[in-house]
């Protein structure tokens, strides 16, 4: 058998450069897990780093995605917990097992500061991994470590979120489909905004108590107070950035929780502050989750039975056309690249 593998790599900052190259399967010593990767999943996030607009640090040549899904097929000398078969996923940063979080933490995220997941194989640390749950297919699994965990941490560790309160997700990507799915499993209220009707159709079939269509209710702010009789939510995860975030501090109830994840429309632009005071507002920055975190949320996903959506499965050769639909922003959910 051949010690050769494929790996994908991005060779300068544009996505139409990540090419096809050939690596030497590693072997795994001590703590260390082998991994044959089956399936990633995309997040915006990759498109931040294909431009080069995610961190200056970013150097390349750099194997892309921050979330794969694969099998152990060997173990160093000195693992305990998981063994060759074992079905599993890396955490999105495979230093941060739990607490609160920590620079050098952040600085091991994978698909940005370390070679990511699209690649047939990777060695990681037992300490990084969750099993699969066991319901869930490789490539459903491939997209939990980041827009799930995502959610996960804003919904029910910074948002603190209760049964019976009122939660805003905005558009139909990864972090928010995952938002409506765990907000209802918790019994919450959910308000959904999407730039089509077709996809505000899905989002009532799956659950969406208050659906609102940005684009044609450009007021979307005002329309979130009259559905909540001018209360406003208790939680809005907050994926929109410079374009949506002064809306949303006008969505958010007195005392409310906006947990900031995303720029979708954009990084730059200020929030005036006077919301925030008057209103006494609590802006929470959220960067996915530890590895406890992941763990939460899978033993939440197995008693419910939970699957994620995915909206379109490519091969990994199909890698360009792939990012290229995640960019269109056609996309309901997620979208996974099988290895
Ligand atoms: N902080 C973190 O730890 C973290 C983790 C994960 C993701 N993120 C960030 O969170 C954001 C979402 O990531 P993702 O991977 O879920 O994205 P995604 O799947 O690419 O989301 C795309 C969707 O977002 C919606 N959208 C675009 N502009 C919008 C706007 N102005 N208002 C409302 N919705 C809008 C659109 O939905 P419709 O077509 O329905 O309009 C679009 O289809 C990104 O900025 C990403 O970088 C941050």
């Amino acid at each position: 058998m051949s010690d050769k593998y494929t790996a994908y790599e991005l060779q300068s900052f544009d996505y139409k450069s990540i090419a096809k190259t050939e690596r030497t399967i590693p072997k795994p010593q001590g703590h260390q897990v082998l991994i044959r990767v089956k399936a990633v999943s995309l997040n915006f996030r990759e498109l931040l780093v294909a431009r080069g607009h995610y961190s200056k640090a970013i150097k390349t040549p750099l194997v892309p995605c921050s979330d794969g899904a694969g099998e152990i097929v060997a173990v160093g000398e000195n693992t305990k917990k998981f063994k060759v078969g074992d079905r599993v996923m890396p955490n999105f940063m495979p230093d941060w097992h739990g607490g609160p979080p920590t620079l050098d933490g952040a600085r091991t995220a994978l698909g940005a500061f370390v070679d990511g997941m699209l690649q047939q194989y990777v060695v990681m640390d037992e300490a990084s991994l969750v099993y699969i749950p066991e319901h869930l297919s490789y490539q459903e699994a491939a997209t939990l470590p980041c827009a799930a965990v995502t959610a996960w941490n804003a919904l029910f560790e910074k948002g603190d979120l209760q049964p019976g309160q009122t939660v805003l997700v905005q558009g139909t990507g990864g972090v928010s489909i995952f938002a409506l799915q765990f907000a209802k499993m918790a019994g919450a209220t959910v308000i959904a905004t999407s730039s089509s009707d077709d996809k505000l159709a899905r989002l009532k079939d799956m659950g969406a108590d208050h659906l609102i269509n940005y684009k044609t209710t450009e007021k979307w702010d005002a329309e979130v107070l009259k559905v909540t009789n001018g209360q406003g939510v208790d939680l809005v995860i907050e994926v929109g950035g410079s374009g949506t975030l002064e809306k949303s501090t006008n969505a958010v109830k007195f005392g409310g929780i906006i947990c900031v994840i995303g720029v979708l429309s954009g990084a730059g632009g200020g929030v005036s502050p006077i919301n925030l005071i008057m209103r006494s507002i609590d802006m929470k920055g959220i960067f996915v989750g530890s590895r406890t975190m992941f763990e939460a949320m899978n033993r939440a996903i197995t008693n419910h039975k939970m699957r994620p959506v995915i909206d379109k499965t490519f091969e990994a050769d199909q890698i360009i056309a792939a990012l290229q639909h995640l960019e269109s922003g056609a996309h309901f959910g997620k979208i996974v690249v099988n290895l």
